[in-house]
């Protein structure tokens, strides 16, 4: 018989992984032993994909291979281009790439599924999403076709698709930290699905697939687009007290606050923040800052939640002009990376994730004829 029900399956130890590990009571963040302050401030987003896939940062020579690597892998297909090119110029971009993502694996049946060419998939997947971003969103807003650009890192790569301009040094580290913090999380909604779905022995696309559905939801990932539209909303400081008040009157979630796993603040907000202020600083524009400060004494004050990554991110990607609607999207272009160590590991001690419901509904009902029915 099945045991209690633990709604959500919190608390709930569902595997055993070496990725990652987050200390809920204390704010850590742990990457393969690693803490994730040291990472953010020390290392780069390249070097905490190799981390999180290989298990060992990278020396030079190594670092320097997946560089290469991830730079030779940014093409799409042209066929799939041109499916890119027939979804409607208002579709969601978090549909964009679910679908892209789907159609991948018909281009790429050698790299799909498990075995030793996995690992191949988990980098063309890292390096094609930025492509596939930048494709479709060049599209829609009437910019040149994306060129290929050699010599760039994978956050620099991403403002390039995104921006048509190459990004200076400081807009690069902002988004390389900001990749480094959303590479992985344990076993979130998005990496669960991506489990789920490897362990089946389907193939990584179908896996990343799944992951990207989930990712796309306001509780998750969808998130950081909502906090972005809360701060135009409340537009100025002196309206901060008034519109939470109101939303928290009404029982509204206020989005960007709480988390299933951090009972502190969660440290990788703590590193958003000190970035939120440091580009508002740069572009001389701390509007933002300012209002997301507020905003977060508020909620503080008035229901003791803190703020989670999502918080913060979105102010930091605004403001390099990245349109709200991609902060989902570059969010998933960094967490493939998590979505498909999980994978891989998945993969090596696999056993089908299956757990059971506790059956609430009728019992013995007979079938009446259906021209009986009420
Ligand atoms: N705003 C207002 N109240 C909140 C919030 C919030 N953001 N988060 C939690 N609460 C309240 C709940 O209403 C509940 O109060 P109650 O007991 O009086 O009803 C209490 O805190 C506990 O909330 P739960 O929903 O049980 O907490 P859970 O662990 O399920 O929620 C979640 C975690 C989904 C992240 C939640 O905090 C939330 O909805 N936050 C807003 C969405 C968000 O920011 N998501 C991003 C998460 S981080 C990420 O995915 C990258």
């Amino acid at each position: 018989m099945p045991g209690e029900v633990q709604r959500g399956l919190e608390d709930v130890v569902a595997l055993e992984s070496k990725i990652c590990f987050i200390d809920g009571r204390e704010g850590r963040l742990i990457y393969r032993g690693y803490d994730i302050r040291d990472l953010a401030a020390n290392a780069s987003f390249e070097e905490v994909a190799y981390l999180l896939w290989y298990g060992r940062l990278p020396n030079a020579t190594q670092l320097a291979e997946l560089r290469g690597r991830l730079e030779g892998l940014r093409a799409v297909p042209e066929e799939l281009l041109q499916e890119i090119a027939t979804l409607p110029a208002g579709a969601d971009p978090m549909d964009v790439l679910r679908t892209a993502v789907s159609a991948l694996a018909v281009y790429e049946p050698e790299r799909s599924g498990p075995g030793p060419n996995a690992i191949d998939g988990a980098q063309h997947l890292t390096a094609v999403l930025p492509t596939i971003l930048g494709v479709y969103h060049r599209r829609r807003a009437h910019l040149p076709d994306l060129e290929p650009r050699r010599g760039l890192s994978q956050a620099a790569y991403l403002l390039y698709a995104l921006l048509d301009r190459e990004p200076n040094e400081l807009e690069t580290r902002a988004v390389d930290v900001a990749l480094m913090l959303h590479a992985d999380h344990d076993l979130n909604a998005s990496t669960f699905a991506a489990r789920v779905t490897a362990s089946t022995l389907s193939d990584l696309y179908s896996a990343v697939t799944s992951a990207v559905g989930a990712l796309k939801g306001p509780l998750h990932g969808g998130a950081n687009e909502r906090v972005m539209e809360l701060l135009e909303q409340i537009g100025t400081v002196d309206r901060v007290e008034e519109v939470v008040h109101g939303k928290l009157a009404r029982r509204e979630r206020i989005m960007g606050f709480g988390h299933r796993v951090y009972k502190v603040e969660d440290p990788r907000a703590t590193i958003l923040r000190t970035w939120s202020r440091k580009v508002g600083e740069a572009k001389g524009n701390l509007r933002y800052y300012e209002l997301l400060q507020r905003i977060a004494e508020v909620v503080h004050r008035e229901k003791g939640l803190y703020p989670n990554l999502d918080f913060y991110s979105g102010s930091v990607y605004a403001l390099l002009g990245v349109p709200t609607d991609l902060f989902t999207p570059v969010f998933a272009t960094s967490r493939v990376v998590g979505w498909t160590a999980h994978v891989l590991e998945e993969y090596e001690d696999l056993r089908l994730i299956r757990p059971v419901s506790r059956y609430v509904g009728p019992t013995g009902l007979s079938v009446v004829p259906v021209s009986e029915r009420p």
